[in-house]
């Protein structure tokens, strides 16, 4: 598994369900599909970076998901067509925590770009 834990493919979001369903997001995103026009490409997005997760809410592409739990509930239901209990989600959550690190300083860093000249 590369550093970033994650974030190296591209997969259909709503495997067993539409997504919109559960995330409740207000506008409904094709994904791909806006880019590429190709029906195999709908409802498909870049699998995020799951390193720093616990960080980053709001989740999805659109921030329809407040919390990780809900994030990884949604998960499990819709990408894997599987009830997560609330002890398994909590488990997967603490998972999830694991993968929080320290931001190296020089990353922090606002960097000065060039002018345009
Ligand atoms: C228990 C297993 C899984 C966990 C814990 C998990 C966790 C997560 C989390 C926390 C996010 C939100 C990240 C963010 O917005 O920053 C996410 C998004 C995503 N995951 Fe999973 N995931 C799992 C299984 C899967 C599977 C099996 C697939 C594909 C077959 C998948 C594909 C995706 C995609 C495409 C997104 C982006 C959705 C979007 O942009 O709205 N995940 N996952």
């Amino acid at each position: 598994m590369p550093e970033g834990f994650g974030g190296q493919m591209y997969q259909k979001f709503g495997l067993f369900e539409p997504y919109q369903k559960y995330t409740k997001s207000e506008k409904v995103d094709e994904g791909r599909f806006a880019v590429t026009k190709n029906e195999s490409d709908k409802y498909v997005f870049k699998v995020p970076v799951l390193r720093n997760v616990a960080m980053t809410p709001p989740y999805s592409h659109d921030g329809s998901v407040d919390k990780m739990e809900e994030a990884v509930w949604i998960m499990g239901k819709i990408q894997l067509g599987k009830d997560l209990t609330k002890e398994q989600t909590g488990d997967v959550v603490a998972f999830l925590h694991s993968l929080t690190g320290k931001i190296p300083d020089e990353v922090m860093v606002v960097p000065v770009l060039p002018s345009k000249e």
